[in-house]
């Protein structure tokens, strides 16, 4: 959600603010523009407002123009306060054009300011709420230097930011400043600089990063980079720790991003469970949970659960709510969105709250995180991104292992998100005894089965290709699942509205009859995730059901079953699992799948949702 590049050095920099553009697309934009700065304080400023073709239309434009300059910030937007237009694209400036920035975050006293504003004299050209900013700055640059300036500007704005600032009067500086929206500055190596609201940006530079925290400022210049509280304190940073693993974010060959990550899929379970499982012992070592004395005599303690989440890492968390109730813990999962507000009771000297998180840094699970910290519940992180802010914040966790996921629509955090519950699951089930040595043994064979398992499912390609091929002209679909299916139903209803755009509603198939079921009609397609398990001839008669309405059928199952074969032609056939708690894993790679392909048929581009964000920084 929002990117913001910068860069200071000794070479025209035109060209790498666009590559870090480039790096950054994944988090969603529907705008973007960048400005650059001589060292006379000349500025030149590009920008382009045509959705997700934006950065291409930037890089056509910016080829056009010569921009010289070794100094720049760039931006891709997307929108809070404005429509997606150029006139409300990044950067913005101050009344005479003599301060420019880029924003990330929510100016919240929008009204209030631009009232202010206005009333001084300010003329204001956006509909934004970053514009503001610049002529607060504006508005407190008389007679001072710009570092003053912003230090008296932003105790004014109520909400979150991360800035870049140039001006004209100091035409060798970028000033940064941070609350809540993450900020990283990479130290490329003698006076030069760069700033990336992601390290996937800065990676390609150097490792050498470091990251602004809450309530500070950086003042970049070509003879080095100060660091500061918003009071002018001076701070001395230390270099985080980045996913050395990261490698180059390509497509390998696959023709989008979303197909490559549903492809990896495989590889990631392996890594999420490599040297993590103890076989023969049937128990699994989970290194981040055992941090200290303290941690470890509070996780005895804990008899609740209590999962955050947001989008498909609430859906993982879901299931997961289903694990540890399995094994003896009572547990729950709430959308982080609305966990403040919900009012749940709990005792924090024996709740565990359990973020789950793709980036680290969704800003509505990192509010629940620290309410409950807050609290005093003990706070624990499933996570993805190495040294990300929700790791930051925990009292312990554990890595996903995912690697770096660019798809927007998130595939392989979800599948390893699940692994990790799993093991948690095996974790307290065999420390409380309420895991039997075999049942250990058989999850923990099962975890080691699942990436040849998993390739099977994605074998299917061709065949699930096709199916979507036949429905790709679908308006609505219905996706249907019981017990451990049903997070996944509501999963692979995500999936498909998020890169498709059809309206798809993930329901309990037990609570279809209650209301759903009045749709149906030939024209009405049911996805139903029907493994052979406990359940499965309850889940068997709701699918009879929707037979009864003639609504077309597609229906994911286990290879022993074929139950379905004479109802519908569309059957996806998934390997058997014994743990029916693990089928999860395969039934949702046929649903991502799936999505793909409806995506793909229906002529748009997985890999560029509209309207959507990969990290949503924003409450
Ligand atoms: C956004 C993304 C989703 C993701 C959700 C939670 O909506 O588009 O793919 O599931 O945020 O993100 P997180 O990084 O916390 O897992």
């Amino acid at each position: 959600m929002c990117g913001i590049v910068g860069f200071l050095g000794k070479r025209q920099v035109k060209e790498h603010l666009l590559q870090g553009l480039r790096k950054l697309e994944y988090r969603g934009y529907e705008s973007a523009g960048l400005v650059v700065m001589t060292a006379n304080g000349d500025f030149s400023v590009a920008k382009a407002a045509t959705g997700v073709e934006s950065l291409r239309d930037l890089c056509l434009k910016v080829d056009a123009l010569e921009m010289p300059g070794m100094i720049g910030i760039a931006h891709t937007r997307w929108p809070t306060h404005g429509g997606a237009t150029e006139n409300n694209c990044h950067p913005h400036s101050s009344c005479d054009g003599s301060i420019w920035l880029v924003h990330n975050g929510v100016v919240e006293n929008f009204q209030e300011l631009r009232k202010m504003l206005v009333d001084k004299g300010h003329k204001i050209i956006s509909e934004t709420d970053t514009e503001l900013v610049a002529h607060l700055i504006e508005e407190e640059m008389k007679g001072v230097n710009l570092e003053t300036a912003v230090r008296a500007a932003l105790p004014k704005i109520v909400g979150s930011f991360a800035l870049a600032i140039i001006c004209r009067a100091e035409p060798d500086k970028i000033i940064i400043a941070r609350r809540t929206s993450p900020l990283l500055i990479g130290h490329i190596g003698a006076n030069e600089f760069i700033i990336a609201s992601d390290s996937v940006a800065i990676l390609p530079y150097t490792k050498e990063i470091y990251e602004l925290h809450d309530d500070e400022l950086g003042i970049i210049t070509s003879a080095g980079c100060e660091y500061k509280t918003f009071n002018g304190d001076e701070l001395f940073k230390k270099m985080i720790d980045v996913d050395t693993e990261l490698g180059e974010v390509d497509k390998l060959g696959f023709p989008h991003m979303m197909l490559k990550e549903i492809f990896e899929q495989p590889d990631v379970i392996a890594t999420v469970c490599r040297g993590r499982l103890l076989a023969d012992a049937g128990k699994v070592k989970l290194g981040g949970l055992e941090k200290n004395q303290d941690v470890a005599a509070r996780l005895r303690e804990i008899d609740r659960v209590i999962v955050v989440a947001c989008g498909t890492a609430y859906y993982a968390g879901l299931l997961g709510s289903y694990l540890f109730n399995r094994i003896g813990i009572q547990a729950e999962a709430h959308l982080a969105s609305e966990f403040l507000y919900s009012q749940v009771v709990y005792d924090p000297r024996r709740t565990m709250v359990l973020a789950v998180s793709q980036s680290g840094e969704t800003a509505d699970t990192i509010r629940a995180l620290e309410e409950a910290k807050m609290r005093g519940a003990l706070a624990v992180g499933i996570v993805n991104r190495v040294g990300s802010r929700m790791t930051r914040m925990d009292d312990c966790g554990i890595y996903t292992r995912a690697g770096f996921e660019i798809g927007v629509a998130s595939t392989k955090a979800f599948t390893s998100q699940l692994s990790v519950l799993a093991m948690m699951m095996l974790y307290f089930g065999r420390e409380r005894g309420k895991m039997a040595l075999g049942e250990g043994q058989l999850l923990i064979a099962e975890l080691l089965k699942m990436p040849d398992k998993m390739k099977k499912v994605l074998a299917k390609v061709a065949e699930i290709e096709k199916i979507a091929q036949r429905f790709s002209q679908a308006k609505n679909f219905l996706y249907l699942g019981r017990g451990y299916s049903y997070p996944v139903a509501l999963e692979g209803a995500l999936k498909l509205k998020e890169v498709s755009y059809v309206h798809a509603e993930g329901y309990a198939s037990g609570e279809m009859k209650h209301g759903p079921i009045a749709m149906l009609d030939e024209n009405f397609p049911v996805v139903a995730i029907a493994p052979r398990d406990s359940i499965f001839d309850k889940t068997k008669s709701n699918i009879m059901e929707v037979a009864a309405r003639r609504a077309p059928l597609v229906v994911v199952t286990t290879e022993d079953c074929d139950d379905f074969d004479q109802m519908t032609e569309f059957v996806i056939k998934v390997p058997t699992v014994e743990m029916g708690c693990l089928s999860p894993l395969l039934t949702v790679v046929a649903l991502q799948l799936f999505a793909y392909y409806m995506a793909v048929a229906r002529g748009l581009n997985p890999d560029k949702p509209r309207n959507l964000a990969k990290s949503v920084t924003v409450e």
